[in-house]
Parts: C-alpha cells; structure tokens; sequence
C-alpha cells in the first residue's frame, strides 16, 4: 500500500505535528539552498481548473526538495479526448514518482491514488482542500505561540469561518481543526448547512465531531481567535453566481465582526479573494490580515507534505 494524502484526516494529529515541525524547519533552512529528498525523481502536477498560489508552490517546493515538477493541464491530455483516468494514472505510475492533483470530484483522485501506484496529494476538489486546511492551521500555530511553534497552541481557540459553508474550504477547516482541537464554528446561511456531507466525512474518519453550524454571525464571531472566509462562488459554481452572491450577502467578513472578535483576532482567507463580496476592503488590507503569510506558508507546509510521504512509503516498502 503506497500512501497519499487526499483527505485532512489521511494524517493522524501526531503526524500532521510532525509534518509541521518539518514545515517550521524547512522555511527556516530554505535560503540554505536545494535539497536532495526528491533526487532523481519527476512529480506530476495535473490541473484540472485554475490555480495561481497552488501550482506555483508546488512547483518551486518539488525543486528546492531536489526533484523535477511537470507541470499538466489536464485539456492538453489525451484524458480530455476520451482516455480514462484509470489508464492515464497507470501510465503516469510508469514514468513518474509522485502526482499533485487539482480536480473537480474527490472521486478522480482516489482513482488516480488507487491505479498508479503513486502517493497522491490532493491539490483542491470540490469536496476537499487538504493542502491550504494545512497550511492554516500551521499558519495560527505560528501566531498563537510563544517561543517555538506548537500545536498546543492551537487546543481551545474559536475559529469562524463566514460565508460558504458547504464548500471545499469550510470541509476542510472543520476537519484540520479537529485534529487539533479548535473550536470551529462555521456561520452561513441555513441552505449552506455543511451538516449532511461534513457528519459523513468526521464519521468515515473517526474523528469525534468538533464543529458546530450557526445561521448567527455574531454569535460565530463572539471571542473568535480566527475569522476566515473564502469566495462564494467556488470554481464551477460559476452558474450559481447571481442567487449566491445575494444568499450569501449577510455573510460578509467586515469592521462590524472584529467588534466582537478577539482583540488579536487573525484575519485570514485562502484567497484569491473578491474584495467588497466575502470580504471588506478595510479587512482584507487591514491590521489583522495575515494572508500573506498564509499564501507563503503553502509552499513550507506542502514541502513537508511531500516529504513526509516519501519518508513514509519509503518505510512502507522496507517493511
Ligand atoms: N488558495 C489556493 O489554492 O489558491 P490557488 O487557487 O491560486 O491555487
Ligand atoms: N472554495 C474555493 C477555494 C479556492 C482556493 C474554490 O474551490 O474555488
């Protein structure tokens, strides 16, 4: 069995740590130069829908590990005239050492994980968002501490997440959130309740529900840590726009949430963001936005992810 990471919770808590702890030492080892984890070996990085943070981390993270990223629109593959993924992931198994995939159903990447022979990272699908769920809570880790990073630091601090709360991001959250006690507490509109598909995915991974849904943003931002909201209209929703765009209007992330907020409350978004729709100007641009840290971090956290699977399934196959 090869091992991939297509879901939050395909690490249990004392391996996310440890994936973290090798984040923290990667970002600040990173000006040493290159790596050799990845020598002489070739990653594919397939997109199906857009990406700028996404491609553009995994690409420089595979070469400074030491390994080569091939970077794949899936239109230019044969995929997009009829081939299945089944044959393109077993293709790809012979010429390859690893994949990054950006895809619309989780369905397509645990096809491309199960024909391959590959670990495979989840890069964003519809259902999930593993890679930046990681890389926020690395992010809060390194606010909230005092002295080195821990993820103690993480235990009991309220996190609202505002808007689409049935998308990738507000999944994912939920799910990173609850390996490490946070309190999560998602805010939107009652016909974005992430009950049904959320409960499913805590009950699939075991993991003790740790969330709770409220239609009431003053109630979600009340002594939050953490304010986080994402785009409401995800890529392909793009059909939805007009009706979300109104649904979701009293879901905005602005000056009057941070009233009620923790002092220190983080703003954070995973971005790209639409100013003046989820989000203020004055938040986005203001004194509590650390999306910018965030958006470095993807590339330290990502590195670690890929790492530690190497390391992992290295272990694996000696065993
Ligand atoms: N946050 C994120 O995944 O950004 P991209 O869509 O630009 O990759
Ligand atoms: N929910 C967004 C996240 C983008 C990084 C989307 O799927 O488009």
């Amino acid at each position: 069995m090869v091992r991939s990471f297509l879901k939050d919770t395909d690490f249990t808590t004392a391996e996310a740590t440890e994936v973290f702890s090798l984040a923290h030492r990667y970002k600040k080892l990173r000006s040493a130069g290159r790596l050799d984890v990845l020598q002489g070996q070739s990653w594919g990085l397939i997109f199906f829908k857009k990406s700028t943070r996404t491609r553009l981390s995994f690409e420089a993270g595979v070469y400074e590990l030491g390994g080569h990223p091939m970077v794949m629109n899936a239109n230019d593959l044969q995929l997009s005239r009829g081939e299945t993924v089944e044959d393109t992931a077993r293709i790809m198994g012979r010429f390859l050492h690893g994949l990054v995939i950006r895809t619309f159903e989780q369905e397509i990447v645990e096809k491309f994980a199960e024909n391959s022979g590959l670990p495979v990272i989840n890069a964003l699908t519809d259902l999930l968002h593993p890679c930046q769920s990681y890389t926020d809570m690395f992010t809060m880790m390194e606010f909230f501490s005092t002295g080195e990073p821990n993820v103690e630091s993480l235990k009991g601090k309220k996190f609202a997440f505002f808007g689409d709360t049935a998308c990738n991001m507000a999944y994912s959250l939920a799910l990173a959130g609850g390996l490490f006690g946070v309190e999560t507490v998602l805010c939107g509109p009652k016909e974005f309740a992430p009950e049904p598909v959320l409960d499913k995915l805590y009950k699939d991974a075991k993991l003790p529900k740790n969330y709770r849904f409220t239609t009431d943003p003053e109630d979600a931002a009340k002594g939050a840590n953490v304010i986080y909201t994402d785009v409401w209209v995800s890529m392909g929703k793009e059909e939805e726009k007009a009706e979300r765009l109104n649904t979701l209007a009293p879901y905005q992330v602005n000056e009057k949430l941070f009233k009620v907020a923790d002092k220190n409350a983080l703003f954070m978004h995973c971005l790209p963001a639409h100013s003046g729709e989820e989000v203020s100007e004055g938040v986005l641009r203001g004194k509590h936005s650390v999306i910018f840290d965030q958006a470095e971090n993807r590339l330290h956290v990502q590195k670690a992810i890929v790492s530690y699977l190497v390391q992992k399934n290295r272990e694996l196959a000696r065993a």
